[in-house]
């Protein structure tokens, strides 16, 4: 949940610290900090809020130093507060934590009852003070440190700094991503490749249980038994300039305008549109065999959860292929039954989310086939599944999810028609005329792009409700819950999604002038029934907002103002209309002056439960 870096080097560590942690904000921005060897002493220096509030501290207190470690947090335990920002010290040990200690508390006593004094109420100070501890009763380094590690319950990815270990930093890996980058006379820790991306491609992933002792000259890793490792030093692409916002003001929005490019790279990936076939039986031969495919159990939080509601509509309609798709976090306590013929699928943008990660590896545990619809490809569940299929948005960095989601949903549905294929539900000239649909998304969302001074005009009223629906029927269902979790995220303003059907069976006590309601409502076999909701609603005085093609009929309500998207395939109708409930949320965020890119309380990449 937390980013982390360290470097040690012979150049100035600081810049490259903060360089760093800028590309890590996504992971959390809470508080930061750094920490850095000044003439054999550790120094820190720490700030409440984003990295410019450390860079504030820092152009009043420099750090001149060659070796030092960063952090920037999401706060779990202990408020986001100075005395609780990373790096923790305790005697001669300072560092940076990501995950949670869950035996902190029983630790922590024990640490007081030998005299130790706490400065936080985080749950890393104590490893830093256990570590310290360890040191002190005569133990080398990584003698100290694999003790330490040893006492831990719980997730972490650490980097850590040892006064009178001029060039050394520490890491180890459980349960929270942990990278050693490797430069030219200069080596790294980084919690992903985006964190070591500006000063080098060339990356070992540690792997879990793993520690790792880093100076300039090179790495030596261990595994938890603390027998010496090799991890393969990969190439990643890690591209600096993708992680720029370029003219665009905010990432979430250059995301939202990159998504015809991101579908269509993710749809390739399945499709072939010269042969009008799905490829991914041929790529991924052997792998996966829909025909044998008995059920589809899709787990993920979050709009990723979205995509696999969506993706269950295409599976079952299209494969007539049983789908469940459930919330990870619920998925991995509560004892589910699977039955062999079963494929778990995860979908993650990060591939890191700790209850979609422990929720797949549970399912491979019993035994299931496992696949992983991940964006990034070198992430946890990436190596984790069996298959891997990708998406190809590239790095995401707003934190609400655009671009991904897109892709996502983009691979779900290319799944579901090949799917369909093998399974003999799909003939030669259906999947032609699928795979065509599918390849006309791109154009049709950059059509839907154009919706932008529409959707813009309705924002100012929007900005001012307290309360916002979403209704949708079939795909849309989840497409309205998708909008309305991405109107909260960024605007604050309360929203439910609904299934519009659902309406007169509860939430329509809630409509009154005040509560807008935004219709999704594309041409497709249920439109007559979503336009008589609509009515309803109209009818009771609510302002509705229908976004349909111009060419849907009126439904005639009084107060029922519309917003004209593109004509679709309503398979493809999904990818399309996310991108005006992309652009609602976007523009009332603008409207209400909040931060679009990290809004508040939230972190990119989930990785604690
Ligand atoms: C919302 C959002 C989150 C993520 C969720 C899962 O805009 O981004 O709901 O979708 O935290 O994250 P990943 O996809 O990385 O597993």
């Amino acid at each position: 949940m937390c980013g982390i870096i360290g470097v040690t080097g012979t150049g100035p560590a600081v810049p490259r610290l903060i360089d760093s942690l800028k590309r890590l904000e996504y992971r959390g921005y809470d508080s930061a900090g750094v920490a850095a060897m000044v003439d054999g002493r550790i120094e820190r220096r720490r700030a409440k809020g984003k990295i410019r509030e450390l860079e504030a501290v820092l152009a009043t207190e420099p750090l001149s130093a060659t070796v030092g470690i960063g952090h920037t947090r999401w706060a779990t335990h202990g408020a986001p507060t100075t005395p609780n920002a990373h790096p923790h010290k305790a005697g001669r040990v300072a560092l940076v934590h990501n995950g949670i200690i869950e035996n902190f508390a029983e630790l922590k006593a024990e640490l007081q009852a030998a005299g130790r004094v706490f400065e936080s109420q985080t749950d890393t100070e104590v490893v830093a003070h256990l570590l310290d501890h360890e040191l002190s009763g005569g133990k080398a380094p990584l003698e100290a440190f694999k003790a330490t590690l040893d006492r831990l319950t719980g997730a972490y990815a650490l980097a850590v700094l040892i006064e009178g270990e001029d060039e050394l930093i520490l890491g180890a890996r459980k349960g929270s991503p942990l990278v050693v980058g490797w430069g030219e006379g200069e080596m790294y820790l980084g919690s992903d490749a985006l964190a070591v991306g500006p000063f080098t491609q060339k990356i070992s992933y540690l792997e879990e249980g793993d520690f790792v002792a880093v100076t300039r000259a090179g790495a030596t890793m261990f595994d938890a038994s603390g027998a010496a490792v090799d991890r393969p030093v990969v190439q990643v692409s890690a591209s600096s300039a993708m992680v720029e916002k370029g003219a665009y003001r905010h990432f979430m929005e250059k995301e939202i305008h990159e998504q015809p490019d991101s579908v269509q790279h993710t749809l390739s990936h399945y499709l072939d549109l010269v042969t009008g076939k799905a490829k991914v039986q041929t790529l991924e031969a052997g792998a996966i065999d829909f025909a044998k495919v008995d059920r589809i159990q899709i787990v993920a939080c979050g709009t990723a959860f979205y995509a696999g509601q969506i993706g269950r509509y295409a599976f079952e309609k299209l494969a007539g292929l049983p789908c469940d798709v459930e919330i990870a976090s619920e998925f991995r306590y509560r004892s589910p039954a699977v039955t062999p013929g079963t494929l778990a699928v995860a979908v993650s943008q990060s591939g890191e989310t700790a209850d979609t990660l422990a929720s797949l590896t549970w399912c491979k545990s019993q035994g299931l086939k496992t696949a992983a619809i991940v964006n990034v490809h070198s992430s946890s569940m990436a190596r984790e599944a069996h298959v891997l299929w990708p998406t190809h948005a590239g790095p995401e960095i707003g934190v609400a999810s655009t671009k991904a989601f897109t892709a996502q949903v983009s691979a779900l549905l290319a799944l579901a028609v090949a799917a369909g294929v093998a399974r003999g539900k799909i003939d030669g000239q259906s999947e032609g005329e699928l795979v065509k649909a599918l390849f006309e998304a791109p154009r049709l969302i950059a059509e839907a792009l154009q919706m932008d001074a529409d959707i813009r005009a309705v924002t100012a009223e929007l900005s001012k409700a307290t309360d916002v629906l979403f209704l949708g029927r079939g795909a849309m269902f989840p497409l309205a819950m998708e909008g309305a979790l991405k109107l909260k995220e960024i605007s604050y303003i309360h929203a439910e999604g609904y299934a519009a059907g659902e309406l007169k069976h509860g939430p329509i006590a809630l409509i009154d002038e005040a509560t807008p309601t935004i219709a999704l409502a594309p041409l497709d076999d249920v439109f007559e029934k979503t336009a008589s909701n609509l009515q309803e609603v109209a009818a009771r005085g609510g302002p509705v907002i229908m976004i349909a093609p111009r060419t849907a009929p009126d439904p005639h309500g009084a107060g029922i103002q519309r917003i004209h998207a593109p004509d679709c395939h309503p398979l493809i109708a999904p990818l399309v209309y996310a991108v005006p409930v992309q652009l609602l949320a976007y523009y009332t965020a603008v409207q209400k002056g909040t931060d679009v890119d990290q809004p508040r309380n939230l972190a990119k990449s989930v990785t604690v439960e």
